[in-house]
């Protein structure tokens, strides 16, 4: 059995204290649930006092990019460690906007992954192809080349750990939603593009839908066989928004 995640990526939003008041919020109607993993990806800035603040919490800790070095002189760059000490459980690695904004490869997906559970942080790896690609059908080949180029090369005991999330580019901030057809159709390849790389370890991992997820669209998606939760940007930002996408309608 799959735990489904609800995961929230706040991107470039929210000050410490704006951070801190939406936990808040959050804590109490998040208490109960166990039958989901919650997770928060603030900015940087935000993550060592909402550690702080979730600790007791069954809300965990996530980060949205990292460097791959332990240390050294790398300006303005984070270290996996530094997220762990940080109180990061997951970090999201290759998110279209970094591929598209700040030139990230496939070879750079592969060295943080790698990097990632080496410090004990479980990554969560974005795939995704863009509107130009869908319309050329070369959605599958994208994925596929990002699959081999960004997860090749992984030890057997993290192979089986990692989480992958796919968000077509068209679809994220757009309101665009993928269909819960075209989803599945392309997570259902992920998993079988995975099985190849790795033996009898797809079966177990966990795939995320990312790209305009929204509450009303939240349950169809979940129903999907091979979707395992989402990767919410702009429904994550305000308390009510992600509770209830929380407790989607099985
Ligand atoms: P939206 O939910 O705002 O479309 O963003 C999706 C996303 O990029 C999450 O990582």
């Amino acid at each position: 059995m799959r735990k489904p995640i609800m995961a929230g990526n706040w991107k470039m939003n929210k000050t410490i204290s704006e951070s801190l008041s939406f936990i808040e919020s959050l804590k109490s109607s998040a208490a109960g649930i166990s039958d989901i993993e919650i997770l928060i990806c603030p900015p940087f800035t935000s993550l060592f006092a909402l550690r702080e603040q979730m600790q007791g919490t069954q809300i965990a800790l996530g980060a949205q990019n990292l460097f791959w070095e332990a240390k050294g002189a790398f300006t303005g760059e984070i270290s996996p460690i530094m997220l762990k000490d940080s109180g990061c459980k997951y970090v999201l690695i290759g998110h279209s906007e970094r591929r598209q904004y700040f030139g990230e490869t496939d070879e750079c997906v592969n060295k943080k992954t790698k990097a990632a559970f080496e410090a004990g942080l479980i990554p969560i790896v974005c795939v995704g192809e863009t509107l130009k690609e869908r319309e050329d059908n070369l959605t599958f080949k994208i994925i596929e080349r990002q699959i081999r180029g960004g997860l090749s090369q992984l030890q057997p005991q993290y192979a089986k750990e990692i989480v992958i999330a796919y968000e077509p580019v068209w679809a994220i901030g757009t309101g665009k939603t993928a269909s819960p057809k075209q989803a599945q159709e392309v997570h259902q390849f992920i998993r079988k593009t995975y099985e190849s790389l790795y033996a009898g370890c797809a079966e177990g991992i966990r795939l995320l839908y990312g790209g305009s997820v929204k509450p009303d669209n939240i349950s169809e998606l979940m129903r999907q066989q091979d979707i395992d939760g989402g990767l919410v940007g702009g429904a994550s930002l305000e308390p009510d928004s992600f509770l209830k996408l929380i407790n989607y309608q099985k």
